[in-house]
């Protein structure tokens, strides 16, 4: 994908697993099992699918805060996994990441100045205390605190000051993409619509780059351009946000998306679909992946590994059959009554009437 700010290939985490006295390795988990996927400058590419399909270890090869088994990452057409140490140190000023629980990753006996001013003198940014002391005030304004805030610590703020304040930790080294693995998830619903609307912001007004983690298909819908929906390891359809939501076509999208029953009873309820649970990423089933909780499965399913196959479109299903399936009940309006259709409409309310004050 020509000029793509990040560009991942063939990309694989198998985790040895060891067991008995010894120690040996009797297995491995496929964590990642060969995805490819890209990101251009300024835009939000979201990485969904439900626990333990993969998201996080995606997240982390990404940055290389894990070795890959195989594949490759490029970061503006500079493969990441050739790249000596010293000079992979310089790249991660432009790849940063946020977490879940920000007071995880916040250094709890650091002030705020001193966490904020710490990667300014690393990266050489602030060439003086005065400097460094006005970009963290600089910093901290941004992301709706105050400067003041800077002689604090990390337990002293909510939960969505403490996102806000490790969006700036990522953000004082001014990088081009952020790796955001479920930064909202643990955030009570209004104060998500507050921390994505500041990523949205700071996208916007440093053509940022997010690579968004997420279960939650509401949030994902608010800030994604693009999706890429996983399954065991792998990827089963990548399409723009509008397009996965009006016309989802992979089996386990439409369940994803149909994850409770609909007002119309003629509709057919995917949901039953999911609740089966995922195989074993050690021992993931043959051919599709999907196969074990597929309402759909063929006998080839059981054999053939399906491709990601786009339509030319920029919209790609790893299921042969989509085109034949009955059509799926689109959520692109996110007007029904049922329950995740409401919390979908409650979010996007609160998003849109919801300022950007520091909560
Ligand atoms: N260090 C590790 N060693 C062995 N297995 C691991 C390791 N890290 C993750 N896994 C396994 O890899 C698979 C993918 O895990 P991962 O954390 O990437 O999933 P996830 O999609 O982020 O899940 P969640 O939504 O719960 O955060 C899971 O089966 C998990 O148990
Ligand atoms: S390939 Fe077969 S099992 Fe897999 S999603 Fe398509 S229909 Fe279902
Ligand atoms: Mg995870």
């Amino acid at each position: 994908m020509s000029g793509a700010l990040l560009e991942v290939r063939a990309l694989q985490k198998h985790f040895p697993v060891k067991s008995g006295a010894f120690g040996l390795v009797s297995g491995h988990v496929r964590a990642v099992d060969g995805i490819d996927f890209h990101v251009y400058a300024g835009e939000t590419l979201a990485i969904v699918g439900e626990s333990g399909c993969g998201k996080s270890t995606a997240g982390r090869l990404v940055l290389r805060l894990l070795e890959p088994t195989g594949g490759s990452v490029r970061f503006e057409g500079e493969d990441l996994l050739r790249l000596p140490d010293w000079k992979m140190r310089a790249q991660r000023r432009h790849m940063q990441v946020i977490f879940q629980d920000p007071y995880a990753s916040l250094n709890p006996r650091m002030t705020v100045g001193a966490m904020l001013g710490e990667p300014l003198m690393l990266h050489g940014l602030a060439a003086s205390e005065s400097a460094r002391r006005a970009r963290v005030g600089e910093l901290l304004e941004l992301v709706g605190l105050r400067p003041e805030h800077a002689r604090r610590y990390p337990h002293e703020f909510s939960g969505g000051q403490r996102q806000r304040l490790a969006i700036a930790r990522a953000l004082a080294v001014e990088p081009k993409l952020i790796v955001a693995d479920e930064p909202v998830s643990a955030l009570d619903v209004s104060i998500q619509a507050q921390v994505v609307n500041l990523m949205r912001s700071l996208q916007a007004r440093f053509g940022l780059a997010y690579v968004f983690i997420s279960h939650d298909l509401a949030v994902v819908k608010h800030i994604a351009d693009r999706i890429a929906v996983m399954y065991l390891g792998k990827i089963v359809e990548t399409a723009t946000t509008d397009e996965l939501f009006r016309n989802p076509r992979h089996p386990y999208t439409r369940a994803l998306l149909s994850a409770v029953p609909l007002p119309d009873p003629t509709v057919i309820r995917e949901r039953a679909l999911l609740e089966g649970d995922i195989p074993s990423a050690m021992n993931p089933p043959p051919g599709c992946r999907f196969h074990t909780r597929c309402r759909y499965v063929r006998p080839s399913c059981k054999v053939d590994m399906p491709g990601l196959v786009d339509d030319g479109a920029g919209h790609a299903t790893a299921c042969p059959w989509w085109a034949e399936l009955p059509p799926a009940p689109s959520l692109a309006e996110g007007t029904g009554q049922d329950q995740d259709r409401m919390r979908l409409a409650r979010l996007q309310a609160a998003f849109v009437t919801t300022q950007t004050e520091a909560t």
